[in-house]
């Protein structure tokens, strides 16, 4: 039995022997269970925000409003309303559905906007700064979930977020740390310090009164606000005096757009996932059905076996996901053909347990086209039975680290994950193709995977996580976890977690969490693996459906994350 399914009084006798993570004596074995409804995020304040509105009457996706809009002012690292994301739900009546509130390109936006003259990649541009900045979407998105599902006014969703930016909210000890490291970056990139510039304490009180006034403003004004108001010229004055592109005409011209989910089934799981212009849905879906004929359950949990047989099903999905996925807006994505049961049987044929297979002898598979990181997961359900997953972005930690002291919030990143270069790396090492090159309001590729999983015509689960690529590699241990090696919720989030991407070809490991001998078998077998400095900055919120019909809430050890419910 491994370390994360022990009772506590077992893990602390153990911790002396076994190198666990430090806060391994703060796991528990079954999250959060309660009877009516949940809300799982990455801060305690916005997971209380949202059941406080849960309580009032308000649905899930009343909830959503008040909560993501809670993770922007408690949890600035990647909650926003500088940048945008993915939403899925499933409702009281079975109906499924997503929401894409990706950024767009600027209209001024060009396929080689971050290459010099000498068609070098200046990464940095894409990274930092005004011109890493794609049109934000979160606001839009927070009013199509309102006008289509919302039962409350928005007044009555956004009025504690005001109280609560300007009350304030206490630093965490990983919140102090990140502003330790990232301080000094926003007082490169703004030239000015902010209330994120300052030193902060553990228990602290950081209270932002500019974004108050934003959010206030966005009650009394709607969504017109953001994109054609005060604070639209503000904005927009703001990213150009900063080298960016941004136009007013970017900001009216944004959209929102309801998509099908992607939908495919595991064994007796249908699970409802992100489509394009996420890679996070077929991705998965691709993995899953590469993995479906070999019987993890038996090969046993995190042996050498699964672990090949995981990996070697990543690689290959990887390869496809440079190649063939982008915007489905801009480019045809041959989605049935990757889905298509021979066609992912023939690309684990050459797989052998024997040994591993590089990925340079993996190219993206011959189908032929029909004609023609930091992020941040919650995850939600309500005592009606709606479930939601929404998983939302600013890219890199604090974006693109430009703060409008203004207005009270970051802004994005998002840029950086197009191909700038095709064939070249972005901030997660993931190589794009033509299909994610930029063109004016194009939405760049995501490996946001907010998903839902209905077992017997049920609701089972919510899931989803950040961490750029490793995203979709952390939902799919997290389902897995749960049904194939019957962990509770909160164990399964809690399990350490490993990732592939195809390139670079590598395993990378949570560090301290496998086993000596079992990297050496895998490095026997041709497998290159990483367990320092590795990039697994994934932190999975889900709420899982228990068999006696309470919700047992899955909440991340890896940072603040709470589960809160009734
Ligand atoms: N920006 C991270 C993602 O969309 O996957």
């Amino acid at each position: 039995m491994k370390w994360f399914l022990l009772p506590l009084v077992v893990v602390l006798s153990f911790s002396s022997c076994k190198e666990a993570p430090s806060n391994a004596v703060t796991i528990p074995v079954q999250g959060l269970v309660t009877e009516n409804a949940m809300v799982v995020s990455a801060r305690k304040e916005a997971s209380a925000i949202g059941v406080e509105i849960l309580k009032k009457g308000g649905n899930a996706f009343d909830a959503m409003v008040a909560t993501e809009m809670a993770l922007a002012v408690t949890y600035p690292y990647a909650g926003n309303l500088g940048g945008g994301g993915f939403m899925v739900y499933r409702t009281q009546f079975g109906e499924i559905g997503s929401l894409d509130y990706r950024e767009k390109a600027p209209l001024g936006a060009y396929r080689d906007m971050y290459l010099d003259e000498d068609g070098n990649y200046k990464s940095d541009s894409s990274k930092y700064g005004g011109l890493a900045v794609g049109v934000p979407g979160t606001i839009a998105g927070i009013f199509a979930v309102h006008e289509k599902f919302g039962s409350l006014p928005i007044e009555e969703l956004l009025t504690p977020v005001v109280e609560l930016a300007r009350k304030g909210f206490a630093v965490t000890q990983f919140q102090v740390k990140r502003l330790e490291k990232f301080g000094p970056l926003f007082k490169e990139v703004n030239h000015q310090n902010s209330i994120y510039t300052k030193s902060y304490q553990v228990g602290d009180t950081i209270k932002n009164n500019a974004l108050a006034n934003t959010l206030q403003r966005i009650i009394d004004h709607g969504r017109y606000e953001f994109y054609h108001g005060e604070t639209a010229q503000k904005l927009i004055a703001f990213v150009q005096s900063n080298n960016g592109i941004l136009t007013m005409a970017d900001l009216e011209a944004y959209d929102v757009v309801w998509r099908d989910p992607l939908v495919f089934s595991y064994k007796d799981l249908k699970i409802i996932s992100m489509a394009p212009p996420s890679s996070g849905g077929i991705c998965l879906a691709q993995i899953l059905k590469m993995i479906e004929p070999y019987n993890l359950d038996s090969l046993g949990f995190q042996s050498l076996e699964s672990i090949q047989v995981m990996v070697e099903a990543e690689r290959r999905a990887y390869a496809d996901r440079s190649y063939f996925l982008g915007d489905p807006d801009f480019v045809e994505i041959p989605l049935e053909e990757l889905l298509n049961a021979t066609y992912l049987e023939n690309r684990m044929q050459d797989f052998s347990f024997e040994k591993a297979t590089p990925s340079n002898a993996i190219s993206h598979g011959t189908v032929v086209p029909h004609e023609s990181d930091e992020t941040t997961h919650y995850s939600i359900v309500d005592t009606f039975g709606n479930a939601i997953a929404v998983t939302t972005t600013l890219n890199g930690a604090y974006g693109s680290k430009l703060y409008s002291n203004e207005l009270g919030f970051f802004l994005n990143n998002e840029m950086d994950d197009f191909s700038a270069k095709p064939g070249e790396p972005n901030m997660y090492g993931l190589v794009g193709g033509e299909a994610n090159a930029i063109a004016p309001q194009k939405r760049m590729l995501s490996s946001m995977t907010p998903t839902l999983i209905e077992k017997d015509g049920q609701f089972w689960m919510s899931v989803g996580s950040p961490g750029g690529s490793t995203i979709i590699t952390s939902v799919l241990q997290t389902i897995l976890n749960v049904y194939e090696y019957n962990m509770t919720m909160q164990e399964a989030v809690n399990a350490p977690r490993f990732h592939h991407q195809w390139l670079p070809d590598q395993i990378t490991f949570e560090p301290d969490s496998f086993e000596t001998s079992l990297i050496n078998a895998l490095e026997k077998k041709g497998y290159s693996t990483e367990q320092n400095n590795t990039v697994i900055t994934s932190k999975v919120n889900a709420i899982l459906a228990l068999p006696n019909g309470r919700l047992e809430g899955g909440a991340d050890r890896r940072g603040d994350d709470t589960s809160v419910g009734y």
